[in-house]
């Protein structure tokens, strides 16, 4: 399976930090936040990478990640987005790395506890369709929000007002290579995004949808409050451990 880590965006609700640099540059506790979502990927056997980024600084990726030597890589595929077009649109630009394989993606600001590997090579055996992970929160009305009908996922809900569930969809979304056509068809949402929770009910409409409820502690780091609970999180304890 190969990797897309989306490392793009604006990071409007971190100005003025992200007003000369990419949010995913930003410092969570020891190391630079991009840094979790690439060791999440490698830690879970997934090393053919690509990142996706665009907007302030874009170039200091390059300097920061080079060919990868930090995570034991030999070589890391950078791609550029022009503009702000939602998480669909920046995934849609991996369509040529992606080859007709089934990929990861992981959102630059998403950090986890532990690894993802089980997930993973759960989807390596699902051959169709998608896989996303949810985790219970106090704040959903923060995230998509999955609701449930016994095994599967009913349907997402992108920053609902009155939330029926607790249960977040985080940031890390397995897809076969159906992805591409199904961003290609979506339309943009209100907000003049393409949304990555249309692609995913997409998935449940077809009968495609499978999840799993992550162990441990998930947290974005795209807000204040987010970005200093990520560093105290990784602080008291690290991330992506066994
Ligand atoms: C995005 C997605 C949302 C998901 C979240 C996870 O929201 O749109 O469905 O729950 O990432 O971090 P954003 O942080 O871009 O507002």
């Amino acid at each position: 399976m190969k990797g897309v880590i989306l490392g793009g965006g604006l990071g409007t609700r971190l100005a003025p930090l992200t007003r000369v640099t990419n949010k995913h540059l930003l410092p969570v506790y020891n190391r630079p936040m991009i840094y979790y979502p690439i060791e999440c990927l490698v830690k879970a056997g997934v090393t053919d990478i690509l990142v996706v980024t665009g907007g302030n600084s874009a170039g200091d990726f390059l300097k920061l990640l080079r060919n990868g030597a930090d995570f034991g890589l030999k070589h890391i595929n950078y791609t550029y987005q022009e503009g702000e077009g939602g998480i669909a649109a920046a995934l849609a630009l991996a369509r040529h790395f992606a080859d007709n394989h089934a990929i990861v993606v992981a959102l630059g600001d998403n950090l986890l506890e532990r690894t993802i590997a089980g997930p993973v090579g759960r989807f390596g055996t699902q051959q169709k369709g998608a896989k996303i992970l949810l985790k219970k929160v106090p704040d959903p009305e923060r995230f998509g929000v999955a609701e449930l009908d016994g095994d599967r996922v009913a349907r997402i809900v992108e920053k609902p007002r009155r939330p029926r569930s607790d249960l977040a969809v985080i940031g890390i979304y397995m897809y076969d290579a159906a992805v591409f056509d199904i961003i290609a068809g979506l339309r943009p949402s209100a907000r003049g995004e393409l949304e990555i929770t249309d692609v995913n009910n997409v998935y449940i409409e077809r009968g495609e949808m499978t999840y799993e409820i992550v162990e441990g502690w998930w947290t974005d780091a795209g807000t204040f409050e987010s970005l200093h609970r990520a560093a105290n999180l990784v602080a008291q304890g690290g991330a992506n451990n066994p």
